[in-house]
C-alpha cells in the first residue's frame, strides 16, 4: 500500500532529510538531479517557511517527492518518482494531487507546475486543478567540439569583483523573465557555493572595459553521458544584434570542450525566438520540452488569514 505524507519544509526536519536523501539517490542513479536548482537550494536552505513537501512511501521506503517552493512572484512545483518503478507516473500524479491540496490549505497563490514532456494524464490533472499550460522550456543539445571556435576575447568571472556589473547586465537582459530576472547578490552568491561552480567556465566579454555579455557554463561530469550546460547566457541589450550572442555561445562551448566534455545542453523558453534561432543555427536540436502549467489557486474557505502566503 502507498501513502503520501505531507510536510512544511523547515518545520519538519525528518521530511526534509528524506527528500534530500531521495533527490541525492536519484541524482546518483541517473546522473541528473530530478529537481531544478531553485527547488534544490530551497530544500537545503533555511529561509522560513520552507517548501511544502509531499513524500510517497510504501513498505520499501520513499518512492517519490513533490515539492512546492516560493519564487520571485509565484510558487513552483515539481514532482518525481524513483527510476524503475512500474507505476512511477501514478506515484507522481498522487504526489501532485496531495501537494496542490496542501498548497491550497496553506493559503494558495499563483502556482507553476513544471512537467517534462507532459502527456494526457498530466494535462487532465492540471485542468482539474485549474492550471493551464503557460510556458514551454526546450532542453536543446549538440555534440562537441563545435566546428567553429569563438573569435572574441573572453575572460573568467572574478568572484567579488564582477558581481555588481554582472547583476546589472543579467537583470537588464532578463528584465521580462520570471526566474532569471531580478537576481540579487544573495541569488548569485548562493551559486558560488555550489560544488559545480567554476569561474573559468563563466566567460565574460568586455567592450571598452565594460561587461557587454557573458556565458556561464556548468559541467555535469557525472551525468550519463557527461554534459556541459550553457547555464546562463546574455548580452546587455545595448550590445544586442552585433554577433556577441553567437560568439559568447561559441566561447562557452569552447570552454566545455576544453574540459573534455563531448556534449552540450541548455534550457531555453520555446518563445524566445532570438535564442532558439541562435542555438538552432549553431547546430543544437530539441531533446525534450518541459511545460509549466499555471493558475491562481484559491485558499480553502477555512484557511486562517494568518496562514495565507505571499511568495518570498
Ligand atoms: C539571445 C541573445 C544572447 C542574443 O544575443 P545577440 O548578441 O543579440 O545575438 P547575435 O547578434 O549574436 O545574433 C545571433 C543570431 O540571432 C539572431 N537574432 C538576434 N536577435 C534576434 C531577435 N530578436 N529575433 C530573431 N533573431 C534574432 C541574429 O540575426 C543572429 O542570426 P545569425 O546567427 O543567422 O546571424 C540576447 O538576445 C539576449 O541576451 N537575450 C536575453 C537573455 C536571453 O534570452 N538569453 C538566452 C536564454 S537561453
Amino acid at each position: 500500500m502507498r501513502v503520501v505524507e505531507i510536510a512544511r519544509g523547515r518545520a519538519d526536519a525528518a521530511a526534509t532529510a528524506t527528500a534530500l536523501r531521495v533527490v541525492t539517490e536519484v541524482a546518483e542513479a541517473t546522473g541528473a538531479r530530478p529537481i531544478s536548482d531553485h527547488l534544490w537550494l530551497d530544500l537545503q536552505g533555511d529561509d522560513e517557511p520552507g517548501p511544502i513537501l509531499a513524500i510517497a512511501r510504501d513498505v520499501t521506503g520513499p518512492l517519490g517527492v513533490a515539492q512546492v517552493s516560493s519564487g520571485n512572484d509565484a510558487w513552483s512545483m515539481e514532482a518525481f518518482a524513483r527510476p524503475g518503478l512500474t507505476d512511477a507516473h501514478d506515484v507522481v500524479l498522487d504526489l501532485v494531487e496531495s501537494a496542490v491540496d496542501r498548497f491550497r490549505s496553506f493559503g494558495g497563490g499563483r502556482l507553476f507546475w513544471w512537467v517534462d514532456d507532459p502527456d494526457d494524464a498530466d494535462d487532465r490533472l492540471a485542468t482539474a486543478h485549474g492550471l493551464q499550460p503557460v510556458r514551454a522550456l526546450h532542453e536543446m543539445r549538440r555534440a562537441l567540439p563545435h566546428e567553429q571556435t569563438a573569435d572574441i576575447e573572453t575572460r573568467p568571472f572574478r568572484v567579488g569583483v564582477d558581481d555588481e556589473a554582472w547583476l546589472a547586465v543579467n537583470n537588464r537582459a532578463f528584465a521580462n523573465h520570471g526566474e532569471q530576472g531580478g537576481w540579487t547578490t544573495d541569488t548569485l552568491t548562493s551559486r558560488f557555493a555550489e560544488p559545480w561552480f567554476d569561474p573559468d567556465g563563466f566567460r565574460v566579454h568586455e567592450v571598452d572595459g565594460r561587461m557587454a555579455g557573458f556565458c556561464w557554463t556548468k559541467l555535469h561530469a557525472d551525468a550519463d553521458p557527461p554534459m556541459g550546460e550553457i547555464y546562463v547566457i546574455a548580452v546587455d541589450p545595448e550590445f544586442h544584434g552585433r554577433g556577441l550572442g553567437k560568439q559568447l555561445t561559441l566561447a562557452g562551448l569552447d570552454s566545455i570542450s576544453e574540459r573534455g566534455i563531448g556534449l552540450a545542453n541548455l534550457y531555453v523558453d520555446a518563445d524566445n525566438e532570438a535564442a532558439v534561432g541562435l542555438y538552432d543555427r549553431l547546430g543544437f536540436s530539441i531533446h525534450r520540452t518541459r511545460r509549466a502549467y499555471s493558475g491562481d489557486l484559491a485558499p480553502y474557505p477555512d484557511t486562517a488569514p494568518e496562514q495565507s502566503q505571499e511568495p518570498a
